[in-house]
């Protein structure tokens, strides 16, 4: 199917649009990005993923593309001109087009797409059996907060995950767990869910910050404190959270069988609890 994609204030079959060879995002990965889930033709967690946004810009010193009204009206257009049903909305907006120099262009306007994807949310079979994940060295800049589109770590880090029969890459700094490459982690014992505070070596995740709100809600306890990958090794259960998988249960870490090979029950809670909200949005 050919989506409708945005760019730069223009809905436009997506074989034609266009972006500048100049825009510092293709020359600088100079820009931030957000992916937003839908559900039931919904965003969920929108506000979350827009506050984020903000911050990102703000970190970066960069001008908001738009009024946030239209930035609403963009993301609720593109579900509605692909209806899309399940899936994500991408968008990614960048300090725009300049002659090519690194300090920041004097009058460049920020560039804004958005695309949309359609994905299975709810019924992905991953979270039935569980996922694998490897560990991998955490070669990343220190500003991990910032959701920037600057992302050949990550990229090399899945890719050496799936060479491995893994499906994400756990990486490690100084001996702890930072977060998955494209996702938050987690490990559960004793019936504690326990994950690394927010830093800037990590991202605070939208999916994260509704985890917390849902296990206040049910009485499940979580620890903020770092990991070693030996300590996941001997956790009850692990997952991992997104915006694309919501809560994902791990069975295997470096080949290593977790709490039996089998998604955990406190993980399958928590995922439960989200996708009622999700499916409410
Ligand atoms: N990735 N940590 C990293 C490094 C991430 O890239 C992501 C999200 C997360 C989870 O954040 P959230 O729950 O807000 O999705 C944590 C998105 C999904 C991506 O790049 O596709």
């Amino acid at each position: 199917m050919s989506r409708i994609v945005f760019v730069n204030g223009a809905f436009v079959p997506e074989a034609d649009a266009k972006i500048s060879i100049f825009d510092r995002g293709f020359l600088f990965a100079d820009g931030v990005y957000e992916v937003t889930p839908v559900v039931n033709g919904r965003l969920v967690d929108y506000d979350a993923h827009m506050e984020r946004l903000d911050r990102s810009l703000k970190e970066l010193r960069m001008a908001a593309p738009c009024p946030a009204a239209e930035m609403r009206t963009m993301h609720e257009e593109l579900v509605k001109r692909n209806r899309l049903g399940e899936g994500i909305i991408y968008m990614q907006v960048t300090r725009g087009v300049a002659d090519r120099q690194f300090n920041f262009p004097k009058d460049a306007r920020s560039s804004l797409v958005g695309f949309t994807q359609t994905m299975a949310l709810i019924d992905n079979p991953n979270a039935r059996t569980g996922v694998k994940v490897v560990t991998t060295p955490d070669i990343r800049w220190l500003r991990r907060d910032i959701k920037s589109v600057m992302l050949l770590a990550p990229v090399l880090g899945k890719q050496e995950a799936y060479e491995k029969g893994a499906a994400e890459g756990w990486m490690v700094e100084d001996g702890f767990v930072t977060e998955g490459t494209s996702s938050n982690a987690y490990i559960v014992k004793d019936n504690t869910i326990i994950t690394r505070p927010l830093s800037n070596r990590i991202l605070a995740g939208c999916t994260r910050k509704a985890l917390f709100r849902l296990a206040r809600e049910h009485g499940v306890r979580i620890e903020e404190r770092a990991f070693t990958p030996e300590e996941a090794l001997a956790a009850d259960e692990a997952f991992l959270t997104s915006a694309s998988q919501f809560v994902m249960p791990i069975v295997e870490i470096d080949g290593q069988r977790i709490g039996g090979g089998q998604p955990g029950p406190i993980t399958r809670r928590m995922r439960e609890f989200f996708l009622q909200e999700a499916q409410k949005a």
